[in-house]
Formats: C-alpha cells, sequence, structure tokens
C-alpha cells in the first residue's frame, strides 16, 4: 500500500483546477442504464471510485471508452442485473444501479452495502421508494432482490431524510414508470439538477430541481444524450480550506462557488479573504495564519454547510484563536479523524455528534504518522498535514484516491513538498 509524505509549513500558492464531481460523475454514469446508445459524459474525474463503477457496469453487459475527460458509455448491451458483493463493498454508491435497473429491466439484485466508517448508512428510505412505486424487495444472504411485476408504477415518494442517492435512485426508476411519481422531501444537492438536466436531456419529464418536490411524468423510453459533470465542489471546498489553513493566496479554478455558498460564509468569518468570481473562488490568507477565528459548523443538507467539508474545516481550526464547535448532524460516525488530529497536536474534545476545537492560536500542528480511515477524514489530514511543522506521513491512501483526481500533482502545483512512497 501507498502512503502520502508531506513536508509542511508551506503556504500554498498559485492556480488549482477543480475535476468533474465525483457525487455527481456516479449517479449520471448509472443513468446510462435506462437507454440503449452511447451516452456522452464529458469532464468525468478519473478516481478509484468511478473506475469501480466502470466494473460494475460492464459487468452488467455495457461497454465504454473514456478519451481524457470524456466518457462515451454504450447501454445498448445490458443483459445482467446483479451487482456483486465484491464490487458493492467497495462502494456503497453502487447501489445507485438499483433504480435504472428496475426501470430497464423491472429486476436487480444487488449486494446490501453495508455499513462504512462514518456510519450505517442504511438504504431503508430507497427501498421504501422503489416499494411504493410497485417493486417487491426481498432482503436474504446480504442482498436486496427487487422485481416489478410489470412496469413501474408513478406515486408520491416521500423522504424522511433528504437522502441524495436515495433522491436519486427513485429519481431515475420513475422516469420510465406508468404515471406521475412525487418525491416530496427531495435532497436539493447541485449533483441531484446535473443528474435531472441529464435526464431532461435523454427524454424524461422532470419538473422542481433545486427544489424539495421533485414531479415526474414518466416516459415510454429514453434516449442516449451528451452531458456534462459538474465541478466538485467537495473538491473545491477541500482546497480553499488547505490555502486558508496554511496562510497562502491562491485561485481555486472551474469551480462553481455557487456551489458553496456556506464555506464561503465561514471562511469569511474565520478572517480568510475570499474573493468570489464566475468559475473560481481567490482565497487570501497570507499573514492570516496567526489570526484565524474560531467559528462554529453545524453540518446540514443542502444548502447548509455539507458534512463532506465537515473533517476539512476541522483541521482548519485547530489554528484558530478561539473554540470551535462542530456539530455533525448527518452522519453519526464521522469523527474519525479527530484522533489522529490529536496525534498532531490538535485539542478537540468530543461529545456525541460535538466536536469542541480548541485553537492554538497559530502554533502549527506537529507532523506525525497517521492513518486515513474514510475519504474525506484523509483530506482533512493532508490539510493539517500541509499547515503542520514538519514531516507528516499519512497511510491508507487509497481512501484519499477515491475522491482526489491528481492530488499530489495538484498540490505540487501549489508549492506544496509532497510524495507518495511504498508504506
Ligand atoms: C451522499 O451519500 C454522498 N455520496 C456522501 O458523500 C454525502 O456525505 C452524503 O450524500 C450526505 O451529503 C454520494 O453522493 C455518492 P444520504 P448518501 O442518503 O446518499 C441516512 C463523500 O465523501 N439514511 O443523503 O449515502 C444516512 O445514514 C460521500 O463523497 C438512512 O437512514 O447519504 C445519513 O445519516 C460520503 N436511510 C443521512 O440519511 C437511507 O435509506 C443522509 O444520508 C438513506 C440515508
Amino acid at each position: 500500500m501507498k502512503k502520502l509524505v508531506i513536508e509542511g509549513g508551506k503556504p500554498l500558492h498559485g492556480t488549482v483546477k477543480i475535476s468533474g464531481a465525483k457525487n455527481a460523475a456516479l449517479p449520471l454514469m448509472a443513468a446510462t442504464l435506462l437507454a440503449p446508445g452511447v451516452h456522452i459524459l464529458n469532464n468525468v474525474p478519473d478516481l478509484r471510485d468511478t473506475r469501480t463503477i466502470l466494473r460494475l457496469l460492464e459487468s452488467l453487459g455495457l461497454t465504454w471508452e473514456r478519451e481524457g475527460s470524456t466518457l462515451r458509455i454504450d447501454g445498448t448491451g445490458l443483459k445482467y442485473s446483479e451487482a456483486s458483493y465484491e464490487l458493492v463493498k467497495t462502494m456503497r454508491a453502487s447501489v445507485l444501479v438499483l433504480g435504472p435497473l428496475l426501470a430497464r429491466l423491472g429486476r436487480a439484485k444487488v449486494s446490501l452495502p453495508g455499513g462504512c466508517a462514518i456510519g450505517a448508512r442504511p438504504i431503508n428510505f430507497h427501498l421504501m421508494g422503489f416499494e411504493q412505486l410497485g417493486v417487491q424487495c426481498d432482503l436474504e444472504g446480504g442482498y436486496v432482490d427487487a422485481i416489478s411485476p410489470g412496469r413501474l408504477q408513478g406515486n408520491n415518494v416521500y423522504f424522511d431524510i433528504p437522502s441524495v442517492t436515495g433522491t436519486e435512485n427513485i429519481l431515475m426508476a420513475a422516469t420510465l414508470a406508468e404515471g406521475t411519481t412525487i418525491i416530496k422531501n427531495a435532497a436539493k444537492e447541485p449533483e441531484i439538477g446535473n443528474l435531472i438536466d441529464m435526464l431532461c436531456s435523454m427524454g424524461a419529464n422532470i419538473e422542481g430541481k433545486g427544489s424539495d418536490r421533485l414531479e415526474i411524468q414518466g416516459v415510454e423510453k429514453l434516449t442516449a444524450a451528451e452531458s456534462r459533470i459538474i465541478p466538485d465542489r467537495i473538491e473545491a471546498g477541500t482546497y480553499a480550506i488547505a490555502v486558508a489553513a496554511t496562510g497562502g493566496d491562491a485561485i481555486i479554478q472551474n469551480c462553481d462557488p455557487s456551489h458553496l455558498p456556506s464555506l464561503v460564509d465561514k471562511l469569511r468569518l474565520a478572517g480568510v479573504e475570499v474573493e468570489v468570481g464566475e468559475d473560481f473562488l481567490h482565497i487570501l490568507a497570507e499573514e492570516k495564519k496567526t489570526q484565524i477565528k474560531a467559528v462554529d459548523v453545524t453540518t446540514l443538507p443542502y444548502p447548509g454547510y455539507p458534512t463532506d467539508l465537515q473533517a476539512q474545516f476541522m483541521a482548519l481550526m485547530t489554528g484558530s484563536n478561539g473554540v470551535s464547535v462542530i456539530h455533525e448532524t448527518i452522519f453519526e460516525n464521522r469523527f474519525m479523524h479527530v484522533a489522529e488530529l490529536q496525534r498532531m497536536g490538535a485539542d478537540i474534545k468530543i461529545d456525541g455528534r460535538i466536536a469542541m476545537v480548541k485553537g492554538r492560536s497559530g502554533l502549527p500542528l506537529t507532523g506525525a504518522q497517521v492513518m486515513a480511515t474514510d475519504l474525506r477524514a484523509s483530506s482533512s489530514l493532508v490539510i493539517a498535514g500541509l499547515a503542520a511543522s514538519g514531516r507528516t506521513d499519512i497511510s491508507r491512501i487509497y481512501h484519499l484516491e477515491r475522491g482526489y483526481e491528481d492530488i499530489v500533482g495538484k498540490l505540487s502545483g501549489l508549492g506544496a513538498t509532497v510524495w507518495k512512497e511504498d508504506e
């Protein structure tokens, strides 16, 4: 296995180009199951997770080819409807094939994803939604075996919690159902808007984009189309926080600042200057490293502060001049990065879903050997290592490679001293 080595203490300068969003690419790639023909997806990041879902699509009978960041996926050859445990256990987002398979074949057998480091992450809302659409879901042997007696039937679906992939799964299934489906308390993340745009370009009839009420008029069939993946707001936010934490001055290019409303406000509250452009953020934090203000954060569904940027912001708060209260309301165990940050000298106390971070008033953390536990926790350790004095070795970086394209190249381009080596 590889580890990431960082010589910390260097402010980040220059420009970093943001890739397409992992959490848009995964549902949009799953949506190619809905129609035969060659789907063209532009700005697709090359990540462990996008490579995993391509293997899954192949196992279902689809073919694909990649040319740079453009993927051409041919949905014609779909013939199987089973997603194996081997594939699903490495990436829970594999459950996103359930909706399209049920819509196109009326049958899907997908391994239950099981828990992950950040929580149990059940899919009960997905299954409830499918049952509302007339699907019979049987759970046995760690698999969900879903069968629809005929064409899916449109219906009302209400989510107790605005589940992101739950909304995406039901949305995709409803496009080919008979009649109208209304999803209430739908998630409103920008990635869902990206999926809606793709589905409509394929011939779907969907109203309510950007709201928590989606109305889908089922159609007889869909056709392949060309789409573009939106910029990765979580990657952009991660680099913005890294520039702030190292007291640097850099441009986060090819992003969509309108997808990061809460982060921009939080960085400004922390005393960081943020210039917002059409497709860039300019983070000016030189000489600010010792004046970062403590800021409280509560994670919420979009447009609230994203849970996927909680660990990264905590790394910034370890250097603040006060106490920051961080409340993680989405997942029950998303503080795996805390123990590792503490090994670097961070003063953090956890009480359930609340973490209290006592900043070191600009006194840098000290580099250490730390271990990545999940995707966003590992990016938090990268930020801490960049800001810390001395060397930080981060092991198990396959977690990081799931969601950050060319992180060594991008960080080096910002002036960081970082490399990979065998553990
Ligand atoms: C998506 O996961 C993202 N993944 C996650 O990003 C992100 O953290 C999460 O949304 C929240 O924004 C993708 O889009 C591929 P949820 P998802 O269903 O859809 C509970 C990353 O780092 N819940 O919105 O799985 C669940 O346990 C990843 O890129 C149920 O109880 O999240 C959680 O507490 C990590 N039953 C809450 O709802 C269900 O059926 C929100 O989960 C579904 C969810």
